[in-house]
């Protein structure tokens, strides 16, 4: 028995056309899971991989979910789902998110739209006793000055994923989340393209270097598993170390 072969698994990506929610969506097609994936663009061919996208394999849609009617309107390209991985996420610079409309922005992505899409799929996922895994982030359990929204909804998630975690057990379904520490994706060109502050973030990380998408997809791949069959609510640190002292 293979516990990392999810053949005849469905998984739903929320975020799966770039980056970290990418690499775990092509992770699971590599395990034989059949994969769908939402992003904001059009259609899979306005993704390339220098945006990080590798869409091969994987079934595209185009949902804005900042516009809750575009969840709730949304038409699931699968009749079943084992596993849904909530990846969607934003961050606004320049004090932004000081402001009521980034505070709104950055909220509604990466939190509201986060119980939006685990209510939806609720029904589907107490049908299959599957996994929701919740993409939080290691700012969840400290700071970060310029980014208060981002912050407290990456704490948000955390949050969530606990107390959904309790709320489904008994539906059978296990809630789990995934805080990241700091990987190259367009989320974090702002640092990754500035050589002074990726030096100081790298240096920051015991392991001294940042992770790949694929690292981050390994908590995923243990969350969906069988192996992680009595974890409940909990959200997983993959860091490199970053937030050890
Ligand atoms: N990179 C890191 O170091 C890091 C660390 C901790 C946590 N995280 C978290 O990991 C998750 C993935 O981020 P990432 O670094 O991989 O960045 P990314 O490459 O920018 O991926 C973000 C994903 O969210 C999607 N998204 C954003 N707004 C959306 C909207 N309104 N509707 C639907 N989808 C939307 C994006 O779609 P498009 O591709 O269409 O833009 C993309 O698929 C996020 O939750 C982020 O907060 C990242």
């Amino acid at each position: 028995m293979n516990d990392m072969d999810f053949t005849d698994k469905t998984a739903l990506i929320v975020g799966g056309s770039s980056g970290i929610g990418n690499g775990v969506a092509q992770n699971f097609r590599a395990r034989g899971a059949d994969v769908h994936v939402w992003g904001t663009r059009k259609s899979a061919s306005d993704y390339s991989a220098a945006d990080g996208s590798d869409l091969e394999g994987l079934t595209y849609s185009c949902v804005d979910v900042s516009k809750f009617d575009q969840i709730d309107a949304a038409k699931p390209t699968f009749e079943s789902l084992d596993i849904l991985v909530l990846c969607q996420g934003l961050v606004r610079y320049g004090k932004a998110e000081f402001e009521r409309a980034g505070w709104d922005e950055v909220m509604n992505v990466n939190l509201n739209s986060v119980m939006d899409c685990s209510r939806k799929f609720h029904p589907m996922l107490k049908e299959s006793a599957g996994s929701l895994i919740i993409m939080s982030s290691v700012v969840a359990f400290r700071s970060s000055m310029g980014n208060p929204a981002y912050v407290a909804s990456k704490a948000g998630a955390a949050a969530l994923t606990a107390t959904l975690g309790e709320a489904w057990a008994r539906d059978g379904i296990r809630v789990n989340g995934i805080a990241p520490g700091y990987v190259e994706t367009k989320l974090t060109a702002v640092t990754s393209e500035n050589e002074k502050r990726h030096d100081m973030m790298v240096k920051s990380i015991p392991l001294r270097r940042s992770g790949t998408p694929s690292e981050i997809a390994g908590a995923a791949l243990f969350l969906a598993s069988p192996l992680a069959s009595y974890v409940v609510g909990q959200t997983l640190v993959v860091d490199g170390g970053m937030i050890l002292s």
